[in-house]
């Protein structure tokens, strides 16, 4: 069975500041999702990466992936479907449109266009290996505080920083855990971040593997200029 990738690329980005939608946004000169594209098909098995799109937006992402092709030696088949107002409604409709013969699925934000190549293998190996579903990520250098919600200038607690991981993309899964977590868990509100943890409620385990720092997630300004001197330091 082929291994897929899912990159939801639907969000607007609006914490980066007004502009273009966030995955549009050029780094390096080259748009972020084909960074992230390339990313994924950088990775031996997969063949095939579905790009979920703002739905008023699917042919100027087909355009504009079409304008970046794939380096042969990294070939592999590109689809883009429209995606939903969340980013869980998003990644539903990607893995509704896998075909058949996928069995390893990989979801990736956009968002961390310069994730290693070695993450993405980590990640296939460890599905590969048996474990339904397979997250990178990284110890915290922050120490965190839950707050109350109601009042979220009120601490309530400070969990034990040692035993938190903050966790990165791309997650990788057995494709019918996957499909079976999109169609059971309710998507309530702003729906879940995360697609492991849609997995966790439904009672299977999740492994976790090494993330990396360069798969970091460009969500804010700065992380535009961090992203940029990462890239100039790859080509120096
Ligand atoms: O906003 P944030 O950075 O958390 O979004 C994570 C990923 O989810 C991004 O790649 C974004 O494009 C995607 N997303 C989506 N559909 C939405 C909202 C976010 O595909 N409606």
């Amino acid at each position: 069975p082929r291994t897929a990738a899912v990159i939801p690329a639907a969000g607007r980005g609006t914490r980066l500041g007004p502009g273009t939608p966030k995955a549009l946004r050029p780094l390096g000169g080259i748009p972020m999702l084909v960074h992230a594209v390339r990313a994924m098909a950088r990775a031996r098995t997969v063949g095939l990466v579905v790009v979920v799109a703002p739905p008023d937006g699917v042919a100027e992402t087909r355009r504009l992936l079409d304008a970046h092709p794939l380096p042969d030696s990294d070939a592999a088949e590109v689809l883009v479907v429209p995606g939903g107002d969340n980013r869980q409604r998003s990644v539903r409709r990607g893995v509704e449109a896998l075909p058949p013969d996928v069995g390893i699925v990989l979801v990736h934000d956009a968002a961390r266009p310069l994730v290693p190549v070695d993450t993405v293998e980590d990640v296939i190996a460890a599905v590969r290996e048996g474990a339904p579903a397979v997250v990178p990520a990284l110890p915290l250098s922050d120490t965190v505080k839950e707050v109350e919600p109601s009042a979220p200038e009120r601490v309530v607690g400070t969990p034990d920083r040692a035993r938190l991981r903050a966790v990165q993309t791309p997650q990788g899964f057995d494709r019918d855990v996957l499909a079976e977590a999109h169609r059971r868990v309710t998507d309530e509100g702003d729906g879940a971040t995360d697609d492991a943890g849609m997995v966790e409620r439904l009672g299977h385990e999740v492994r976790l593997v090494p993330g990396h720092e360069e798969a970091f997630k460009v969500t804010r300004p700065l992380d535009l200029v961090l992203a940029e001197a990462v890239l100039a330091r790859r080509r120096a």
